[in-house]
C-alpha cells in the first residue's frame, strides 16, 4: 500500500545552500527516499549562479537565493548561513511555504519547533511556518539519551564530543585535506578555517568562544540548550566539552549518564536497540564498537561501550552519527515526511 508520503501530490521544493555539503546531501536523500518532489529549485549565493547540479538524473541551474525565488514554492530547506535563514525564512513563509531550517538561527525561538522525528514529532503540530532542525552533534546525543530517558528518566549527563571536520562545512573539510597533503610534503600546515592546524591534531574547540559563555564554546551551549528543548527536560544537567578531530565525516560522543531510576547496562542496551534509528554495536570480547567510518554514508545512530561507571550507578556509552546525513540532511527530510504524514504540509 502506498504511504502518505509516496502518494502525496508532487511538491515544489526549494533548497537554499544547494552547493554546500549539507545541501548536496539533502539532494541525495530526497532522491533516495523518493520524496514527492515535482519541481526542485537549487539556490545558493551569487557566486554559484550559472552552476548546474544533478538531481534524479536532471541538470538543474543554480539560482541566487532571494525572496522572489520562493513564489509558488511549497517547501524550503535552508542549509546555508544563519544570517541568510534569518533574512529569507520569513520571506518564504510570507509567500506560503513551509521552511525546514538547518541553521542555528531559529532553534531556540519559542514559536519554532526543534524536531527529531523519532523523539518529538508532536511538536510539529504547533508550527507557524518555520521548523528548526537541531545541530548535528545534538541529534546523535539526543538519539542516544531518549531511549534511556523513556526507560529510567534522566538526571545528569556529562558529554565529550569528537567532531568531524565536515561539521564545519566544505571549506573546513578541504582544509583538513590540504593540511594532510602539506604534511605529506614535509610542509607546515596552514590553518584558516580552524584556529590551529587540525591535521594530525585535536582541537578542544568547535565553532568559537563567546565572552558571555564563561569559557564554553558556542557549540557546547547549543548542545546544552537544544538537548533540553528536544527532550522536554528544561532543567536537565548537561555538562559538555566539544572537540574537533581530524575525521572527515562522523561525529562521536562519550557520555556518562545518570538516570533517575536504576538501569543496568543490559536493560540500557535493550532500550537503545529497540529505539527507531538507533542500533547497539557492542561486543568488547571481539573488539566490536561503533566508529565514524561505520556510520559515514548511513542514517543510523550507533551506540556501544555501554558499561556501568566503576564508582557509581551511572552508565557510560559511546555514540556515533553521520553529521551530514542523520545529523543534518536525513533529519530534515524526515521532518518533511512527518509533516506530510500528519497533514501539516
Ligand atoms: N556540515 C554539517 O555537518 C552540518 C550539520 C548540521 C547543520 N549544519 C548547518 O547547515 C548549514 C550549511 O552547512 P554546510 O556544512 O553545508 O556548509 P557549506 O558546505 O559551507 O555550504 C554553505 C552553503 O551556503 C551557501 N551560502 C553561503 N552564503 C550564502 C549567501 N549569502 N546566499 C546564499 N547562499 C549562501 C553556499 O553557497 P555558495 O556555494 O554559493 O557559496 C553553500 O551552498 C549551516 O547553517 C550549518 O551550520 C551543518
Amino acid at each position: 500500500m502506498a504511504s502518505a508520503v509516496s502518494s502525496h501530490p508532487p511538491l515544489s521544493v526549494a533548497l537554499v545552500g544547494a552547493t554546500g555539503l549539507v545541501g548536496e546531501t539533502i539532494l541525495e536523500v530526497l532522491a533516495e527516499r523518493d520524496f514527492p518532489v515535482g519541481r526542485l529549485l537549487p539556490l545558493a549565493s551569487r557566486r554559484s549562479s550559472g552552476r548546474t547540479l544533478r538531481f534524479r538524473g536532471e541538470e538543474l541551474a543554480v539560482r541566487e537565493a532571494e525572496p522572489a525565488a520562493f513564489e509558488g514554492v511549497d517547501l524550503v530547506f535552508f542549509a546555508a548561513t544563519g544570517s541568510l535563514s534569518k533574512e529569507l525564512a520569513p520571506e518564504a513563509v510570507t509567500r506560503g511555504a513551509v521552511v525546514i531550517d538547518k541553521s542555528n538561527t531559529w532553534r531556540m525561538d519559542e514559536r519554532v519547533p526543534l524536531v527529531i522525528p523519532e523523539i518529538n514529532p508532536a511538536a510539529l503540530e504547533e508550527h507557524e511556518g518555520i521548523i528548526a532542525c537541531p545541530n548535528c552533534t545534538t541529534i546523535g546525543v539526543a538519539m542516544a539519551l531518549e531511549p534511556l530517558r523513556r526507560a529510567a528518566g534522566l538526571r545528569r549527563v556529562v558529554v565529550t564530543t569528537l567532531q568531524a571536520t565536515s561539521g564545519a562545512g566544505r571549506e573546513a573539510s578541504e582544509e583538513l585535506e590540504a593540511q594532510l597533503a602539506a604534511l605529506a610534503r614535509n610542509e607546515e600546515p596552514v590553518a584558516t578555517v580552524f584556529p590551529s592546524p587540525i591535521a594530525h591534531n585535536v582541537l578542544p574547540l568547535c565553532e568559537r568562544f563567546d565572552p558571555d559563555d564563561d569559557g564554553y564554546s558556542t557549540e557546547e551551549m547549543k548542545l546544552l540548550h537544544e538537548t533540553r528543548k528536544i527532550l522536554g527536560e528544561p532543567d536537565l544537567d548537561v555538562s559538555m566539552t566539544c572537540v574537533r578531530v581530524p575525521v572527515p565525516v562522523g561525529h562521536s560522543a562519550s557520555l556518562l549518564v545518570e538516570c533517575e531510576r536504576a538501569l543496568s547496562p543490559e536493560k540500557a542496551r535493550r532500550a537503545l536497540d529497540a529505539f527507531p534509528g538507533v542500533r547497539v554495536v557492542d561486543d568488547c570480547a571481539r573488539n566490536v564498537f561503533p566508529t565514524p567510518r561505520d556510520v559515514a554514508g548511513g542514517d543510523e545512530v550507533l551506540v556501544g561501550r555501554v558499561r556501568r561507571d566503576l564508582t557509581s550507578e551511572r552508565l557510560w556509552l559511546w555514540q556515533v552519527v553521520d553529521n551530514l546525513r542523520k545529523g543534518a540532511a536525513t533529519n530534515g527530510v524526515q521532518i518533511a515526511e512527518t509533516l506530510i504524514e500528519r497533514g501539516l504540509l
